[in-house]
């Protein structure tokens, strides 16, 4: 059995270890949710935040490294989509800030693999597929996050699942593979753990925080959102899961397909600013089905903590149900 935890290291958490964080815990990057504030909280907790930083612009990027830097030293991460046309400035940043980990997504992994890795980085990679995991492996990154088609955000059209996908690249690759997609609270930490990951990457829960930059109602929405409230918008290129509700009202079909095709990952975004390029506008609200479970605005830290305990209690519970 490939599972990378099991064969490698038998005691301890190999994800800690390897990022020196204290719960194996990750804040997916997330273009506008991803900054500072949360960022710094989930690292203070003892996990890992990431800065969702594909559409930020170099300068920015610096400016929420240093607000980061003066709430906590602890470690965190950059989440650069390759494709993003930013990407290589968002690098360089990286690199000059020497920034503990570089979360690279939506792109060839051999693009910037080799020089974070002689910067001393930390590369970690998302995949929606066995083969992008071990095209990543050969890259030489140094984990993996397996992401299913129940995430928020960009997905791959593919649409493997989490419970199916990540069994099958802890298989196929011998470095560790970090969970995400469908995952909000202790009952998806352990089974993630079950599946043979060493830790999970949420995005969808963390937007329902205290810390988390986006308007109160888009946290409500998540809250209030059941099951079945989020759907996937197909474009050629692209798919992208967020709540349903929002895409009906407020953003109508072709002008979703036009938003996802012909302008590139940052200009959805962009038009969610107001016009003075400050204030977002959420008009396509990205969340995936885990937003079901959702029902509280939370502290990260609590959230954390929460997660933890009761991961302990959840384990401890289960011999009992062997026959
Ligand atoms: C609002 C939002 C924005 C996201 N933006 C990005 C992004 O810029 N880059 C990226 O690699 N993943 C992005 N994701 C995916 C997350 O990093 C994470 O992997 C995913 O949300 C995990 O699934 P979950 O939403 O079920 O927790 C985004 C997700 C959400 C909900």
């Amino acid at each position: 059995m490939g599972n990378f935890q099991n064969k490698e290291l038998p005691m301890g958490n190999v994800l800690c270890s390897m990022m020196g964080i204290d719960y194996p815990i990750i804040l997916g990057g997330m273009l506008f949710a991803g900054r500072a504030k949360l960022v710094a909280a989930v690292s203070k907790a003892g996990g890992l935040g990431i800065i969702g930083a594909g559409a930020m612009s170099p300068d920015e990027l610096r400016r929420e490294i240093e607000d980061i830097r003066e709430i906590t030293q602890r470690p965190f991460g950059i989440n650069v989509p390759v494709w993003s046309p930013r990407a290589d400035s968002l690098v360089k940043v990286a690199i000059d800030e020497s920034v503990k980990v570089v979360s690279l997504s939506a792109g060839d992994p051999f693009k910037y693999t080799s020089i974070l890795k002689e910067n001393g980085i930390i590369v970690i990679h998302v995949v929606p597929t066995v083969s992008h995991a071990i095209r990543a492996r050969d890259a030489g990154v140094d984990a993996i996050v397996a992401e299913g088609s129940e995430s928020g955000g960009f997905i791959n059209p593919e649409e493997v699942t989490t419970i199916a996908l990540v069994p099958q690249v802890v298989d196929a690759v011998d470095i560790p593979v970090i969970a995400a997609g469908g995952i909000a609270d202790a009952r998806g930490f352990v089974a993630a753990l079950a599946l043979g990951a060493v830790g999970i990457q949420m995005g969808t829960r963390f937007i329902a925080t205290e810390e988390c930059p986006v308007p109160y109602n888009y946290k409500k929405a998540i809250i209030i959102a059941k099951d079945t409230d989020t759907m996937v918008i197909r474009g050629k290129r692209a798919s992208h899961r967020a709540l349903k509700r929002e895409v009906v009202f407020k953003v109508e079909g072709p002008e979703v397909e036009n938003l996802l095709d012909d302008r590139g990952i940052d200009n959805p975004f962009e038009k969610w600013r107001d016009s003075n390029g400050q204030e977002m506008k959420w008009v396509l609200r990205s969340a995936g089905q885990s937003a079901g479970l959702v029902r509280e605005v939370m502290k990260v830290e609590e959230l954390i903590l929460k997660i933890m305990e009761d991961a302990k209690k959840i384990i401890s519970s289960l011999p009992g149900l062997l026959p």
